[in-house]
């Protein structure tokens, strides 16, 4: 499976902070909002990697990650000219897809929680073997804003709604979802909505109306959370301070989830923690280097989602 991470838009609500730079290279406490959801596909399992951004970002990003190899990854890049929607993410990414299923993740998104790496697996699993999609429905107490799922008496999904003036639930489905490898080409028949943009949801709706969307409700013990504004910023923050203070384990740390994914080995890690020594986050690295060169083994797995 392959991942596309969409890292694009132009961040109004973050005005003036992204004026000059892309909101997925703001710092959420210690590291760029967008390892969040680059650890998201890693957990996943996914090593091909496309990051889709703005012709003025696109280049940041590169510096970031560059192709991906100390991470044990391929990473490829694509532009997105101007901000049309969510499902251009398909019809950029059809010649990096290959005909492949994949899981599109927007680039602002952020998950943590304990059954998170279960989840995605069980997605993933279920798109590979059987087709179709997988998203997500998350309880929100306004879903006015998001994709809202309607419910019929019996759990079955009966419609997804864009943005929704009266939600008919409060299930929200968040910026991750999986597709099987016909999501090209149904994206490119997608028409803009009366807002002008090509919508995820008629996507998702091509596939409810087939009968081949799954949507997977998450449960209260995950955190999706929100970074549009700078409150939902600095609450994020502050969610990542306090799990990694209390537990001493770190969130999205990218290399911590690439060794543990088994994309690079505890000497690989060593050295990404050895080029941040002055830092907490590369103190962590090089711990977690040790301690699995010293047991002669990987520490253990419920980490971090992990
Ligand atoms: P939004 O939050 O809807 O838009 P934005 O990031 O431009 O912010 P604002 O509303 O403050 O202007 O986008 C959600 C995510 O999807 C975000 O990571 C940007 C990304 N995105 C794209 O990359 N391309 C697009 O065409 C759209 C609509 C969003």
């Amino acid at each position: 499976m392959r991942g596309i991470i969409l890292a694009g838009g132009s961040g109004t609500r973050l005005y003036p902070t992204t004026l000059a730079v892309s909101k997925q290279l703001l710092p959420v406490y210690d590291k760029p909002l967008v390892y969040y959801p680059l650890s998201v596909l890693m957990l996943a399992g996914i090593r091909d990697v496309l990051i889709i951004s703005t012709p003025r970002d696109l280049p940041a990003f590169q510096e970031l990650f560059h192709d991906g190899s100390h991470l044990g990854m391929r990473i490829e890049y694509a532009e997105q000219s101007k901000p049309r929607g969510l499902a251009e993410a398909f019809t950029i990414g059809r010649g990096f897809l290959a005909g492949e299923p994949c899981a599109l993740v927007l680039g602002d998104n952020m998950f943590h929680g304990q059954d998170l790496s279960r989840v995605l697996w069980r997605a993933r699993e279920h798109v590979e073997r059987d087709g179709g999609a997988v998203v997500f429905g998350y309880p929100v107490r306004d879903a006015r804003a998001f994709g809202v799922v309607e419910f019929d008496e019996k759990g079955k999904v009966v419609s997804i709604e864009e943005k929704p003036e009266h939600p008919k639930s409060n299930y929200a489905v968040p910026g991750l979802y999986f597709y099987d490898s016909r999501v090209s080409d149904i994206a490119a028949a997608v028409e803009p909505s009366e807002r002008g943009e090509l919508e995820i949801t008629s996507v998702n709706n091509v596939y409810l109306n087939r009968g081949e969307l799954t949507v997977e409700r998450m449960g209260r013990g995950m955190a999706w959370l929100d970074t549009g504004t700078p409150e939902g910023m600095l609450k994020a923050a502050e969610y990542v301070e306090a799990v990694q203070a209390r537990q001493g384990y770190y969130v999205a740390a990218i290399e911590e989830v690439a060794f543990r994914r088994g994309f690079i080995g505890a000497s690989e890690l060593r050295v990404l923690g050895e080029g941040m020594p002055k830092t907490d986050y590369g103190r962590y690295l090089v711990s977690i280097a040790d301690e699995a060169e010293h047991n002669g083994s990987v520490v253990p797995k419920d980490v971090n989602g992990v």
